[in-house]
Formats: structure tokens, sequence, C-alpha cells
């Protein structure tokens, strides 16, 4: 039966309204995905007819949608910064949240040549925004995956100041750094919460038993990788805040500082390395 584009979206959102919160903005997003239009072209057009293939196209991806999956990896994309990034189910989908990393290093750094690593990159989400925003920067994302190096690779296509490395935190990592950036795994790993990010990936995600085991682990490994009053900024959750300054004091860093996001939520750590020992 031939269907309008209005009827489509109609229906779309009838379907996913027991199942996604933003039901209309879904509808549009998938019918734009399919028909390689606009939001304004769809409701411009609202009365133009849909062939038959792409209302099969539509109707799989709502179902796709209707069992859970988010719509970033129905789309393949996700905005981030100033950008859109590639990703799929071998990397988290970069969040609002984590914009205050680069709020933070761009406000707390200048235009200087510095020397960045990214520790668990996923997308490239912050090291190809800071290497976009930083000409002079040198930025080198790592991860433990190297499917996720490979979606952080084709995110930075371009970008001539960034470069990916496998390895697990500090293990494959050679030479000292001016900045230390890291949003690592932090959820505990009995966080009720972990069911609705089924679909992202659980290394990606779950941090140990209080959720802090990546942070231990790279502020014990990082002492010798940080460059003389080099600094390390963490995204940490919403209660952690509290623990990872405990943790980065004990092992000897100074001017240690929070921050909190635009909900008002604990969300970053930042600290030095002037009296670290080496
Ligand atoms: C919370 S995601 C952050 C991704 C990205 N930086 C962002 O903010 O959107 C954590 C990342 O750490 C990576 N990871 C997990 N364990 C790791 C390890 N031992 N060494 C390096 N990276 C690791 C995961 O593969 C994942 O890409």
């Amino acid at each position: 039966m031939t269907e309008t584009v209005g009827e489509l979206i109609r229906q779309s959102k009838e379907q996913l309204a027991d199942t996604s919160e933003t039901p209309q903005l879904d509808s549009y997003l998938l019918v734009s995905e399919v028909l390689s239009r606009s939001r304004a072209w769809l409701i411009a057009h609202a009365d133009e007819s849909v062939c038959s293939v792409d209302q099969t196209r539509v109707q799989a991806l709502i179902a796709r949608r209707h069992a859970g999956e988010p719509i970033a990896y129905i789309r393949g994309s996700q905005s981030f910064w100033q950008r859109d990034f590639y990703v799929t189910p071998d990397t988290l989908i970069p969040r609002p949240e984590t914009e205050l990393l680069m709020e933070i290093t761009l406000a707390r750094f200048d235009r200087q040549a510095r020397k960045v690593v990214d520790l668990g990159t996923g997308t490239g989400a912050l090291a190809v925004s800071l290497a976009a925003e930083r000409p002079e920067w040198q930025i080198l994302g790592t991860d433990v995956s190297a499917d996720a190096l490979a979606v952080a690779q084709k995110n930075a296509e371009a970008i001539p100041n960034v470069s990916f490395l496998q390895s697990s935190w500090f293990s494959d990592i050679q030479g000292q750094f001016d900045l230390i950036i890291s949003n690592p795994p932090y959820i505990r790993n009995a966080d009720p919460h972990l069911e609705a990010l089924k679909f992202e990936p659980a290394r990606a995600l779950t941090g140990g038993d209080d959720g802090l085991d990546c942070i231990r682990q790279i502020i014990n490994s990082c002492h010798e990788h940080l460059a003389p009053r080099g600094s390390i900024l963490f995204e940490h959750g919403y209660d952690q805040q509290e623990a990872v300054v405990q943790l980065l004091e004990k092992s000897g860093f100074t001017k240690v500082e929070g921050f909190s996001d635009l909900q008002g939520q604990p969300r970053a750590v930042i600290a030095r390395s002037d009296n670290l020992e080496r």
C-alpha cells in the first residue's frame, strides 16, 4: 500500500510510543535516514508518497528502535562537541556530559604546543575534538579495543595532529605527556542501570565492584608518563568524586580540583603532577 511521508512518521511514532521517550524525534530521524532528507523537507513534503522499498527499510529501523537499540547505533553516528562521530556497537556512544572534559581542557590550557594522551578513546570523541580545537597539540588516542580504534581512525580523517595506539592503559605507551585525559569505564559491575545500556560494550562501561578499578589502574601507572607540572583529568560517576580526589591525593598529586556538569552532578577531577615520585 502506498503511504505518504506524513503517514509513515505518524505510524512510526505510534509504534515507538511505549518504548522510546522521544518517539516523534526518533521517527523523524529514522525516516530522514532512509530517505536521505532533512527534517524540514519531511515536514514540507508530508503528502509525498514513499516507495515500498523505503517503507520496508523504515519499518526495519523502527523495529530495531522498538527493541531498545539506541538511535546512534541505528544511524551509525552521534554528534559530540563540533562534529558528528561514526559509532558502532564496538564503541561507547559519546555522551553530552563528556563535553565537560572539553570545556575544562580548553579553558585551562592555551595554544602552546603540548603532548596529550586520551586513554580509552572509543570513537575518538575527545581526542579528535581536542585535535581540531588545538592544531598545535599532538594528541594520542589509545584503547584496548582494536575495533574501537578503527572507528576512531575513521573519525580522525583529515585531522593531522591525532594518532592512535592499541594499549591497555599505559602498557604499550612510551614517553611523557603534558596532559593525560580519560573517560574510563566507571560503572559498578552490579549497577542496575547497566540493563538499559546493554547495547553498548561492557568493556566500555564497567569498572569493578566500586567502579573505580580503571581509575585506580591509571593513577597507579601514570607517574612516569606525566611531564613535570603535567596534569591528569578524569570523568567519573556522579557519586565518585570524593573517592577519585582521595586516590589522586594519596598518589602524590597536588592542586586536585573537582567539577560538576550542567545538571550540577560532580563529574570530573583534574590534578597536577608537581610532587610526584617517578
Ligand atoms: C567510557 S568509554 C569512553 C570512550 C570515549 N573516550 C568517550 O568519552 O566517549 C571507555 C573506553 O575505555 C576503553 N577501555 C576499557 N578498558 C581499557 C584498557 N584496559 N585500556 C585502554 N582502554 C580501555 C573501552 O574500550 C572504551 O572505549
